[in-house]
């Protein structure tokens, strides 16, 4: 038999019954309490966890795992795709994390190799980082787990969801594409150590909208490889702040560049908008086309920053912490095309705008329009600070630009 191609009109009435049935597909549940899972908060469920996974990742079709009301336990976990169809993640329970100290691996509850997938339920992922905390201060090399780790997912959304108290970072983006992530709520307390909200990295393609984070560091920080990533509608604090990078800092790291930040507040953060580069040792990539727009500031120490200067661990001596830079050192990433437009509130320190860029690879195409940061201190109003910093300033201005 050859290979007719089939006439047009029957081709297209296969497609209608097809995604017909497609659309109607019913979605399968796999009920965790089904399989065994104790809602007791003490259980380990991990292996449970699993079990299920792996049974519904076998199916074509949709699969919803549920996770009813209760509080389940569970040491590590990875769901591994990919998997025959679509996957559903409905947590409406909290998923607890073990309450051991030093609990050292990186991912908790980590996804891998999935096409579309779903994470939702309003339910509760509490990473119990109090009883790490302590010993993080006191080791700060020590490696402690993220809550949720998406590694090489595409297609997917992350939503109505809550975070708490990580022991490290709550939720990372690697290697994903077409990822929305909408009303997630993030808390952890200001001082607990590392807890970064959201981290996205060598990803594109990744929305960010309608969600709270609170944390004790970067409110959602955007590394090496991001493109195309629209963050809007989110509310920080307290923490770090929205940061573009750290970055430059590693052989082999990837330029950034599409990045939309709008209609986010900021709350008694360290930082507002900043870009953080690295000096030694630095790699030459680029941060490029990069707009923050229509941005409340509310008591933030450094509103607008970007930060060329920003020092490395020595190399060896990680856990010690010892900040080290040579004293010639410059960064070798391009900061350029990039757009501050109607950002306004209070700043808690006098220099409100702060470009601090390299002297070898001077910031290029630096946009201000319509600034208004106001600072209330005995020293006088609101200054900016620019240093190897280039582009213009429109409309209104406060503080006077030093572009
Ligand atoms: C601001 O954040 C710091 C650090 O988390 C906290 O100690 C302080 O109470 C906060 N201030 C306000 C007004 O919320
Ligand atoms: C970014 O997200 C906002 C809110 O969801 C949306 O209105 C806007 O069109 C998006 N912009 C881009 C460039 O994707
Ligand atoms: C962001 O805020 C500005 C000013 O308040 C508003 O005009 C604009 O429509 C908002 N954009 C989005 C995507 O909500």
């Amino acid at each position: 038999m050859g290979c007719k191609p089939i006439p047009l009109a029957i081709s297209m009435l296969l497609l209608l019954i097809v995604s017909t049935f497609q659309v109607h597909a019913k979605t399968k549940d796999f009920i965790l309490t089904k399989y065994g899972a104790r809602a007791d908060g003490k259980t380990d469920n991990s292996k449970v966890f699993l079990k299920v996974w792996n049974e519904a990742c076998k199916r074509k079709g949709r699969n919803a795992i549920i996770i009813p009301p209760g509080v389940y336990m569970t040491n590590p976990v990875c769901f591994k795709g990919p998997c025959g169809g679509e996957m559903i993640f409905n947590n409406k329970g909290v998923v607890k994390a073990p309450s051991n100290p030093q609990l050292q691996v990186r991912e908790w509850i980590a996804f891998k190799n999935i096409d579309r997938l779903t994470v939702f339920g309003d339910g509760t992922f509490d990473g119990q980082g109090h009883t790490a905390w302590p010993y993080k201060k006191k080791n700060k090399g020590l490696t402690l787990p993220i809550i949720l780790m998406f590694n090489s997912i595409s297609n997917s959304v992350i939503h109505h969801i809550k975070l708490i108290d990580s022991k490290s970072v709550h939720m990372k983006f690697f290697s994903c594409s077409n990822i929305h992530v909408d009303h997630v709520t993030v808390s952890a307390p200001g001082d607990s150590p590392n807890t970064d909200g959201i981290i996205v990295s060598r990803s594109h393609h990744i929305d960010i909208s309608n969600s709270n984070i609170g944390s004790g560091d970067d409110c959602i920080a955007l590394l090496s490889g991001s493109k195309n990533v629209n963050i809007s509608h989110v509310n920080c604090g307290p923490g770090h702040g929205i940061s573009v990078g750290s970055m430059g800092g590693r052989e082999g790291e990837k330029d950034i560049r599409g990045l939309l930040i709008q209609n986010c507040t900021f709350t008694n953060t360290t930082n507002g908008v900043r870009i953080k580069t690295k000096v030694n040792p630095s790699f030459p990539i680029t941060a490029s086309n990069i707009v923050f727009r229509d941005i409340i500031m509310s008591d933030v120490s450094n509103p607008i920053i970007i930060d060329q200067q920003y020092v490395n661990m020595m190399p060896g001596v990680h856990s010690l912490s010892i900040p080290y830079r040579k004293p010639e050192a410059e960064s070798q990433v391009q900061v350029a095309d990039i757009k501050y437009i109607n950002i306004r509130g209070s700043s808690k320190k006098q220099v409100a705008v702060k470009f601090l860029c390299s002297k070898i690879k001077p910031c290029k195409k630096l946009n201000l329009k319509n600034i208004n940061l106001k600072y209330d201190g005995q020293k006088g109003p609101a200054k900016s600070e620019c240093v190897n910093a280039n582009g213009v300033a429109l409309g209104k201005q406060n503080p006077p630009s030093c572009l």
